[in-house]
């Protein structure tokens, strides 16, 4: 315990502590309250504003007063409600697959994947254990590295998004090794996109089972929001996409899709699906309807790609260096040092802009930035406020000259 307070201590004294702000209002609108005051958001995932959205509440409502707050079980005992069943299959429709299983996160999906793939449920099938190399993006996010950890596989990174250090690295495992490829959609915090069709070509060549964990391209990505897949239109070439119901779709959960024969198997494979409780028919509700709403309104992904743009363009102009190359609808503006990037974040608090620290161990050390995240629900008049407040305070700072 002494070692415990010892550590807080450190952290508190050089400001490394996250303030955790308390939020009195919707988070997930561009407006909140934080101690009785206002303040514009720009780090929320609720990309096309769904998570407020009246016809969703509506939904979500309705599924409430027949179901209650709870499941009552895991989808093996009582939880396997007809709404859960359209969720699925709305799911699968949505990003061009087979058939969906859905979790209470995105994150129990990506602890259930890997090992259900890699680790052998009866004697040697799917695999013998420890057999299987996963070939995972040095920046893949964390709930894809915890999962590994739990598949008894090996893990070889490679660089991110380097195809060539991937096919380097995978050329060189025997073609009987079960072997598997993981990476982002659109990695959020880099400001990248993924280049699919060339994984997908290494993949193929290689024998290896592809999962595209696109937990911030569902809904943002593609011509009805299906993801990254849908832009290119590629979505019969991947085996396995994983996705969030907590980002565009403006509810909580997670989702695997994929054939329906993976699908069958999932369901009887992924602890976290067997072990735990079924998404609530109160969310289910909600999202069947923001589904539906995310493929028929093309307008909230143009207006989310404008304000994008518009906010990346200005940044640069001001002088800030914007990761990636504006193919997402995300502006990781890279700061660098930590103490600085906290600074800068709490200068921005100060003059009413919520934009917390993406750091160390988020984000390799020296790499500290501002995940600007836009939303279709931002006006311009949101967006020329946080760019006041970034050229005030970066020049304060000599972050910009
Ligand atoms: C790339 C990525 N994968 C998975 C997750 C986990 O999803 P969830 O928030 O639904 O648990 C996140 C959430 O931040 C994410 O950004």
């Amino acid at each position: 315990m002494n070692k415990i307070s010892k550590l807080l201590n450190i952290l508190k004294r050089n400001g490394l502590y996250p303030p955790f702000y308390r939020i009195e209002s919707a988070g997930t609108n561009p407006e909140v309250i934080i101690n009785g005051k206002k303040y514009l958001i720009f780090c929320s995932n609720n990309y096309l504003g769904l998570a407020t959205r009246s016809e969703i509440i509506r939904a979500a409502e309705r599924a409430l007063k027949k179901h209650g707050i709870g499941p009552g079980g895991s989808r093996f005992l009582c939880g396997n409600i007809a709404l859960l069943e359209q969720l699925d299959h709305e799911t699968a429709k949505l990003v061009g697959a087979e058939d969906a299983i859905t979790f209470p996160t995105g994150y129990m999906a990506n602890l259930a994947i890997f090992k259900a793939l890699m680790d052998p449920l009866i004697g040697n099938l799917p695999h013998k254990k420890g057999s299987g190399i996963i070939f995972s993006d040095e920046f893949n996010h964390g709930s894809i590295v915890d999962g590994c950890k739990l598949s008894y596989a090996k893990k070889i990174i490679f660089r991110h998004i380097d195809m060539k250090d991937l096919e380097t690295k995978i050329s060189t495992v025997p073609n009987n090794t079960p072997k598997m490829i993981t990476i982002e959609g659109v990695f959020s915090v880099e400001g990248d996109l993924v280049p699919l069709p060339e994984v997908i070509n290494i993949a193929k060549k290689y024998n290896a089972i592809l999962m595209i964990d696109d937990a911030h391209g569902v809904g943002v990505m593609g011509e009805k929001g299906g993801g990254t897949a849908q832009h290119f239109g590629l979505e019969s070439k991947i085996d396995i996409i994983m996705g969030s119901f907590d980002k565009a779709l403006g509810g909580m959960g997670g989702f695997l899709a994929g054939s329906k024969e993976i699908v069958e198997y999932l369901r009887i494979a992924s602890r976290s699906y067997m072990l735990s409780s079924a998404v609530p028919a109160v969310l289910a509700g909600g999202l069947i309807k923001a589904i539906k709403i995310c493929e028929t309104k093309k307008g909230l992904r143009e207006k989310l790609f404008s304000n994008a743009n518009y906010l990346r363009k200005n940044l640069e102009e001001i002088g800030f260096r914007v990761l990636g190359k504006g193919e997402i609808p995300v502006n990781p503006v890279l700061i660098g040092d930590e103490i600085k990037a906290i600074k800068f974040s709490e200068k921005l608090f100060r003059r009413g802009i919520y934009a917390p620290t993406y750091r160390w161990p988020m984000v390799p050390k020296g790499t500290a930035r501002i995940r600007v995240t836009t939303m279709s629900t931002h006006t311009k008049k949101y967006l020329d406020t946080l760019l006041e407040a970034f050229e005030k305070s970066g020049k304060e700072l000599k972050l910009i000259p």
